[in-house]
């Protein structure tokens, strides 16, 4: 048996693997195969964002997909903070805007997220949370990323009650954001702004969709759960996603 791989220096890379069984070219029982397959520029690497209302918790399970699956969590709110924090020129300029609940400009966004997306997509893969907010930002991130072969690959959504989610985010009280006022305009802005994103990912890619009104580690149980499930299959690492693919019956029993 041998293989042999080819990789042209642009992407997507082609990847082919030859193989013979069962002796020599000309003895009885051979078996020969090629298989040729379109890889994205990083292969193996697994690409998830994650989708809910402020306080579903997505940051939380996105922790807990990272360490599970080995790969980098990436917070847009927590690198807005980070600037903020630090008083830099990008920090000023939203400073007021997150303070308020609104939405970034989202070209500050994609500038913001682009190295960091690219470097985890060559070092096993990334989940994003908070990223994208609008089908606009999803849009900008398919093109951009798509064509570099570190496009999502599968989009998690937590549900949660409205009641549950002011719960939490009153309980924490993280900053200026976590006022109820703010909070409540903050999921003003999901409903209108974001939830549309569902739809634009169940036509795209693959959604699951996860009851997030429950104990962190059910909640954290049930995604790894479908996502494992996911990988399995073997459409998710392509490139592009050959077709629009929802979740199946038996993944939403699990959530
Ligand atoms: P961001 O930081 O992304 O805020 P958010 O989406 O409102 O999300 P949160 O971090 O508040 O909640 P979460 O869903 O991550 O829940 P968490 O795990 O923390 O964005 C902040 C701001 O930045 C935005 O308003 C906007 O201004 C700007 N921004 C960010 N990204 C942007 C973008 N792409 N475009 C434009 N602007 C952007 O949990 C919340 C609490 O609940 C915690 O205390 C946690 O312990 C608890 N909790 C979590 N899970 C459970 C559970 N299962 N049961 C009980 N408690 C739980």
């Amino acid at each position: 048996m041998w293989k042999f791989t080819a990789v042209p220096q642009h992407t997507p890379q082609i990847e082919m693997r030859c193989w013979t069984i069962g002796g020599g070219p000309n003895e009885r029982g051979i078996r020969r195969g090629v298989q040729m397959t379109m890889q994205s520029a990083a292969p193996r690497s697994k690409r998830i964002l994650m989708v809910g209302a402020p306080g579903a918790g997505k940051g939380t399970q996105a922790d807990a997909i990272a360490k599970q699956f080995g790969i980098t969590h990436i917070a847009s709110g927590d690198l807005l903070r980070k600037h903020i924090a630090d008083g830099t020129t990008i920090g000023k300029s939203v400073e007021d805007i997150v303070n308020k609940g609104e939405l970034v400009p989202d070209a500050m966004i994609m500038d913001m997220l682009r190295k960091p997306v690219l470097a985890a997509s060559e070092t096993g893969g990334y989940v994003l949370d908070g990223f994208p907010r609008t089908v606009d930002q999803a849009e900008a991130a398919y093109r951009t990323a798509g064509s570099l072969g570190v496009g999502v690959q599968i989009a998690v959504h937590l549900e949660v009650p409205e009641e549950e989610l002011m719960r939490r985010m009153l309980a924490r009280a993280r900053g200026a954001d976590d006022t109820e006022d703010v909070v409540r305009h903050r999921i003003k802005v999901y409903e209108e702004k974001t939830r549309p994103l569902l739809e634009y990912y169940a036509s795209r890619e693959l959604l699951i969709q996860v009851n997030g009104a429950r104990p962190v580690s059910e909640v954290t149980w049930s995604i790894v759960v479908q996502l494992q499930r996911a990988f399995k299959r073997p459409n998710t690492h392509a490139a592009t996603a050959p077709a629009a693919r929802q979740a199946t019956a038996p993944d939403r029993a699990v959530a």
